[in-house]
């Protein structure tokens, strides 16, 4: 699956490129939350999200949560209608990440963890029992439009390992289509994309492209 990230796509014309990837057949789209404290870039609040979802409700919205502050903004984010949240394991304690995954199970959310491409891929045996997905970063986040980070080939296939297909793994950061094909061959099975999809000059033939390339 193809979720292509809307962070950076130029802000005035947010719905113009959503309704043209709706129509290219996306059905989840990735939506960067940073506060300008656990990364060094702000992006969206609650209300893109509830807009979001008031333009595009059959469209799912996946919201990437890079925030080290969990307690105001889960909620927030999952009032406006997030149908997807994933949260980093470095941005809370242990005991708060369980705490929230299982709010959102409970609030009909689905829930994932996050890792930086400097944590263990290890840490994520602890809550594979109660996620429904695992991200692994393939950048540092805080920006779109890095460089994949090449070591995350061998993070896709510890993790594939690890959870022996029972919780899809998603890659975020640098993706296009010649790395999506690898992170596909490791063990991938979403893919976020946002400057491949959007910052190209169509739309439609970068989608046609990366869907051609993973088929
Ligand atoms: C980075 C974000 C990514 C980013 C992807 O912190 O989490 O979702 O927008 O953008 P590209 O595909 O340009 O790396
Ligand atoms: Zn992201």
């Amino acid at each position: 699956m193809i979720a292509p990230s809307i962070l950076n796509i130029n802000n005035l014309n947010l719905e113009k490129d959503i309704q043209t990837a709706v129509n290219a057949g996306i059905k989840r789209f990735h939506i960067d939350i940073m506060d300008g404290h656990f990364v060094a870039n702000l992006s969206f609040g609650p209300q893109l999200v509830s807009d979001f979802k008031k333009t595009f409700p059959t469209s799912e919205a996946e919201i990437h949560l890079m925030s080290n502050n969990p307690d105001d903004l889960v909620p927030a984010f999952t009032k406006a209608g997030a149908q997807i949240m994933l949260l980093h394991y470095e941005a809370m304690t242990e005991e708060k990440l369980n705490y929230w995954l299982d709010y959102l199970k409970e609030n009909h959310v689905k829930a994932g963890v996050v890792l930086n491409p400097d944590t263990p891929v290890s840490v994520l045996s602890k809550f594979i029992s109660k996620i429904d997905q695992i991200l692994l970063m393939t950048v540092f986040p805080g920006f779109g439009g890095q460089k994949f980070i090449p070591e995350s080939l061998s993070r896709i296939k510890e993790a594939s390992r690890l959870v022996k297909g029972k919780v899809p793994i998603e890659v975020d950061g640098g993706i296009n289509g010649q790395i999506a094909k690898k992170a596909k061959d490791a063990g991938a099975e979403i893919f976020v994309a946002g400057s491949y999809l959007f910052c190209q000059n169509s739309v439609e033939k970068q989608i046609a492209e990366l869907r051609g390339i993973l088929q």
